[in-house]
């Protein structure tokens, strides 16, 4: 885990609420915004969305830094995105120094990045940009035949889309509705068996959902809400969880509790959020269900 919170992260900038002040005071812990790494060994990192903060998080996080060798180096080879909004894709700008950056995601989401955002002709005059189109059904290779670095056995990771309902972002309004704006991705490595469900932005369960919850070892969950209306009682007129696209903890939890998996996190936590004051009710509801609330930094074997 690089970064563990919602767009803003611990404390956003501009807000003075329960959480925020107390992230100041060094009373909550303070949260990057919301990105993944997942390591398929030391040379093959492939990061679930880009938080602006990205860099600070690859700071904070030897694994991701250059090794000795050629100047200018990453161990960074895919990016992989839920979604367009700005919290996940606004640090693929910050790594343009570096070769062409291997995107995958949806179609709609590659549309909206493109015609709303500009990503493909911006990055064009610097480091360039490889699409790759997600795979929903089949499992594909990462990094894919494509691009193999390193052994030619090390590094293969597989993965898979699922697909959920969610509007596209605010600042995309001429795409539509009923495309495919967000995915999860499960994870499976071929050596241990294990697979790993990230989900940061979850409307609503599917199907398709339940059954990758109920089929991994692990599970990254969104849990930018408590309750559907934690934002407007700070913030009048925000739209509420539903409105924008998040399942509430208050919905999640009694199914995540049931889910198998060893490892369950929150993850996309809105600095609002009651479960990242340590003393809070909602925080001790959480652990009592045997899920953690993720933290900058937080690692985990699958
Ligand atoms: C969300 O997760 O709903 C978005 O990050 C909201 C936003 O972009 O401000
Ligand atoms: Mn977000
Ligand atoms: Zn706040």
């Amino acid at each position: 885990m690089l970064g563990s919170a919602a767009g803003g992260g611990v404390p956003q900038w501009n807000c003075s609420c329960a959480n925020c002040q107390a992230a100041r005071d060094g009373k909550v812990q303070k949260r990057t915004q919301s990105s993944i790494a997942i390591a398929a060994d030391a040379s093959n990192l492939f990061l679930v969305n880009a938080s602006p903060d990205l860099p600070l998080q690859i700071q904070a996080a030897s694994a991701l830094q250059p090794k000795l060798g050629p100047v200018r180096n990453s161990p960074i080879s895919d990016i992989l995105l839920t979604n367009a909004d700005l919290d996940h894709v606004l640090g693929l700008f910050s790594l343009r120094e570096g070769g062409p950056l291997h995107i995958h995601a949806s179609v709609p989401v590659r549309a909206t990045l493109e015609n709303c955002l500009g990503l493909t002709n911006i990055l064009g005059a610097f480091c360039g940009i490889v699409w790759h189109e997600v795979h929903f059904e089949q499992y594909g290779s990462l990094p894919g035949d494509y691009r193999r670095i390193g052994s030619a056995s090390g590094g293969a990771l597989q993965y898979r889309a699922i697909m959920l309902a969610g509007t596209p972002p605010a600042f995309a309004k001429q795409s539509l509705p009923n495309e495919v704006h967000s995915v999860a991705y499960q994870f499976l490595d071929p050596q241990t068996g294990g697979r790993l469900l990230v989900a940061p932005d979850v409307a609503a369960l599917n199907d398709e959902l339940c059954a990758a919850l109920h089929d991994s070892n692990a599970v990254l969950f969104d849990g930018t809400f408590w309750s559907p209306d934690e934002l407007s009682a700070l913030k009048p007129g925000a739209r509420s969880a539903d409105q924008m696209g998040h399942i509430t903890i208050q919905r999640s939890l009694e199914f995540l509790k049931a889910a198998p998996a060893r490892t369950k996190a929150y993850i996309h936590l809105n600095n609002t959020n009651p479960v990242l004051a340590p003393d809070s009710r909602e925080g001790a509801a959480v652990k009592a269900a045997g899920i953690e609330v993720a933290y900058d930094g937080m690692e985990f074997e699958l």
